[in-house]
């Protein structure tokens, strides 16, 4: 439980670091600063959290709290060095109408920052004053939204005196599905509704094997959802595909695009949105078809990636890997080339903070720290660039 005034102060802190935002962008969100006065705040949707209370472990700090705000989750993770979860509390932005906004998003986590900071702090049972480190989404994302959770982790780390991680977004995917699920050397395919990635570990950093040419393969399943007049409710609108795909019987052929080792979904998406303004198939049958076809470009390209380069598992992760069709898809890839195949419980996949603060630790671990003065963020931030020492074998 953080003291009162304790979080008072942090509030102010909050408050005064985004009005002295370094950054050009930053000074424009200085006129909606974080409102953390909590007793003030709307109930926010969809908080979630893992395991909690410490006292169901008997952990010792030190600790790092990470702060990701990529796009439409703002989600606070607190770790202990040795990776144990104390406390992952996402809060997510859910827009009334079409796809995210980036400024509508951004608000959304500027409204829920402290609500989000001090669940974590009271799930995970320790004090402001444990953490050691501070860690935050640095990129790739949405402006707007990775600006408002730098802000609050500068201030927080300027507050407590710790050092400050800037964390790439897509190897913090990665690292914590190696955590969780104990594969060592994975080959990873990182699907959601911004990214789409086949990558692997090789000489000192994750190499990128196949990509998307165009929209993110999330993205395509949920523009179609909305075109189809899909909702999203409590459900998300790539879950509510998948099931309406399990009742299709009907296969569609639609463009099936695989260049190289990339791959383009735009051309598909036009193709199934036409085929489903002419109604001459059920939606169901449209899900399936659009599943499929979606399903085995990205498995073609996972298995080319594996045969070459002969890692021991496939990973899958981002919000995508939870849909059963594509698990058993990779599941079939993996056992015929002797791979295992692993998957982490959905609030490790989604984006969480959890995820930010272990790659924050393991960068601290490696003394990759950034100074509060140069922790700008990076929109295109690609996974490749990143020095990931301690990923070596
Ligand atoms: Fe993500």
């Amino acid at each position: 439980m953080i003291p009162s005034g304790h979080m008072q102060t942090l509030t102010s802190t909050l408050q005064i670091k985004t009005l002295q935002s370094p950054t050009t962008s930053s000074r424009k969100t200085a006129q909606t600063p974080l409102q953390i006065p909590l007793s003030m705040h709307p109930i926010h949707k969809n908080i979630t959290e893992t395991k909690s209370q410490k006292e169901s472990y008997n952990i010792n700090g030190p600790f790092c709290l990470g702060i990701e705000s990529t796009a439409d989750d703002f989600s606070v993770g607190i770790l202990s060095f040795d990776g144990e979860v104390l406390a992952n509390v996402i809060s997510a932005y859910v827009p009334e109408e079409g796809g995210i906004h980036p400024r509508e998003a951004a608000r959304h986590h500027t409204r829920v920052a402290g609500k989000v900071l001090r669940e974590a702090f009271q799930r995970s049972g320790i004090k402001p004053q444990d953490i050691l480190v501070v860690a935050f989404s640095q990129g790739p994302g949405l402006g707007p939204c990775l600006r408002t959770g730098a802000t609050a982790a500068r201030a927080l780390a300027s507050y407590l005196q710790t050092p400050l991680v800037g964390v790439n977004h897509c190897v913090a995917h990665i690292e914590i599905g190696k955590l969780i699920t104990g594969a060592r050397d994975p080959l990873t395919l990182y699907v959601s509704g911004g990214n789409t990635i086949v990558s692997a570990f090789e000489a000192g950093r994750y190499r990128v094997f196949g990509e998307t040419l165009d929209i993110a393969v999330g993205n395509c399943l949920d523009v179609f959802a909305r075109e189809a007049g899909l909702r999203q409710k409590k459900e998300a609108l790539g879950a509510m595909v998948e099931q309406l795909a399990s009742r299709g019987r009907v296969f569609a052929p639609l463009p099936y695009t695989v260049k190289g080792m990339d791959l383009s979904f735009s051309g598909l998406l036009t193709a199934a949105v036409q085929l489903l303004h002419e109604q001459k198939l059920h939606l169901e049958d449209l899900c399936f078809s659009l599943q499929e076809v979606v399903f085995s470009m990205l498995t073609e390209v996972t298995e080319r990636a594996l045969a070459h380069t002969e890692k021991p598992e496939i990973l899958l992760t981002g919000g995508v890997a939870a849909n059963k069709r594509l698990q058993s898809m990779l599941s079939v890839i993996a056992e015929e080339h002797d791979a295992r195949f692993c998957v982490a419980p959905k609030e490790y996949v989604l984006d969480n903070g959890a995820m930010i603060a272990w790659t924050g630790i393991l960068a601290y671990q490696h003394n990759i720290t950034v100074p509060v003065e140069k922790s700008l963020v990076k929109l295109k931030w690609r996974l490749d660039e990143v020095y990931a020492p301690w990923a070596e074998g």
